[in-house]
Formats: structure tokens, sequence, C-alpha cells
């Protein structure tokens, strides 16, 4: 078998698509197999959150029973999202703001679902995705990253995992963070926020036709990467090949 570094430097680059639900590990396995192919980490979520942010602090009327569409499409044209290293950690930037722990607060991940089901606001992100992407060498982790992002990447993984452990993740996440919350609290936002993501009408989050489906449920983050790695590896060689 050909080690995966050994392939990254003979075989053109490819894009990897990551999509699934909330707190699946998604980003986990995104950024560990982005160091070890020597690929560039996409956080998509993070956008979608950033302009969250913006919309909060600034009053745009984004809930449905208020929308305004002017005053949403003003708003995108004075939103810059960047990332940047910060002590070697990949860090959201929003209008040159370092916004990286603001946007993982609940009163973010209590609002993120309902702006990114907002049309405008996809098709601005999506646009700057797709030329993040287009020298390849990357992996992305989204919602809609298999299926409208780049239906075309070639390798694509939907992750799922259990709810309850689902939940359990990510109430050790946010206490790590200093976050104080129940697990109720965290179950009802992650299946909201999974309930919005799967049934609004621009870009539902559902499993592309030829994505690979990964529950890790029960495997531990080396685990997933080595199973990801495999598939990784099966796709370069077959890409080399075609
Ligand atoms: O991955 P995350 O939990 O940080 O994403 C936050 C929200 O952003 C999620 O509830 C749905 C939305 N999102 C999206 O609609 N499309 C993406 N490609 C990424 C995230």
């Amino acid at each position: 078998m050909f080690e995966v570094a050994y392939l990254c430097g003979m075989t053109r680059p490819i894009i990897i698509a990551i999509d699934g639900y909330s707190s699946c590990g998604k980003s986990t396995l995104a950024k560990a197999l982005a160091k070890q192919l020597g690929y560039i980490y996409i956080d998509t979520g993070a956008m979608y959150r950033a302009v969250a942010l913006y919309f909060l602090r600034n009053d745009v009327p984004f809930k449905p029973e208020e929308r305004d569409p002017q005053a949403v499409a003003e708003a995108l044209n004075r939103i810059q999202i960047s990332f940047q290293l910060v002590n070697g950690v990949k860090t959201t930037f929003l209008n040159g703001e370092n916004v990286e722990d603001e946007i993982r607060q609940m009163f973010v991940a209590n609002h993120v679902s309902k702006v990114s089901t907002i049309p405008e606001v996809r098709r601005f992100l999506v646009h700057q995705q797709q030329e993040m992407g287009k020298g390849r060498g990357v992996v992305m982790d989204g919602r809609d990253i298999g299926t409208v992002v780049f239906p075309d990447a070639e390798l694509k993984l939907f992750m799922t995992a259990d709810p309850d452990i689902r939940t359990q993740r990510r109430w050790d996440e946010l206490r790590s963070r200093g976050i104080k919350m129940s697990r109720e609290e965290v179950k009802h936002n992650l299946l909201e926020r999974d309930r919005i993501d799967s049934s609004r009408e621009d870009s539902p989050l559902m499993q592309a036709a030829d994505a690979i489906v990964i529950d890790n449920s029960h495997l531990s983050p080396g685990e997933q990467l080595k199973l990801a790695l495999d598939y990784t590896r099966a796709r370069m060689v077959h890409t080399q090949d075609s």
C-alpha cells in the first residue's frame, strides 16, 4: 500500500468534502486529514457563524418574520471573512477582528442555522468557498460541500453519530471552554440545528449520492482518521489512474 505522503507528491491534489450533522466530529477529522496530507483545511461552518455574529451585532433583520433582503445584501457587502494562523491555530477573522471564540458561543449557535437558510448568504459564502478551493488540495467541511460547493470533489465523506454521543461530546467541549449548559439544552440545540439544516429549501444538508458514510459513534479520532486516510489513498490511486 502506498503511503499517503508519497501519493500526495505523485498525484494531482484532490478535494475532500466532509459533510454531516452538527457535532459529528467533522472538523476534528478534517483538521487531522489536512495535516496528514499537507492540505488546506476550510471550516465553512465558521464562515456561517461569522455572518451570524455580524448580523446579531448589527441588528440586521434576518429572522423569517422580519427579513429585509436589501438590508441583508447591504450587510453582506460589509463583511469580510478570513482565516489566519494564530499561534499555529487556524483562526476565524471577521473584518480583521479575531472572532474565533465568540462564534462558538451559544448565542451564535442558536441563530446560525436560521442565518444559513438565507439564499443570499449561501450564494455569498459558496462563491468564496469555491474560490478558496479552486487550487484543490483542500479538506472542506460543512453541510453542502459534496452537493453544492464541490459536487466534483474526488472524495466525499458523510459523517453521522448517535445523538446522545454527539450531545456528550459537545457538552464536554463547551465545558472545556468554560461554558456551562445542561445536556438537555445542548441536545436541543443540536437537534434543532439538524432539523433546520436538513429541511431548508436552499442546499439542505443531505448525503451526496457518491458520498461514503462514516458513523463515528464508536470510533476514536485516531480510528476515524485511519479510515479516512484509507479512503483517501484509494481515491488518489484511482484519480491517478483515470
Ligand atoms: O459546522 P458548524 O456547526 O460550525 O456550522 C454552523 C451552522 O452553519 C450549521 O448549523 C449549518 C450552517 N452551515 C451550512 O448551512 N452550510 C455549511 N456548509 C456549513 C455550515
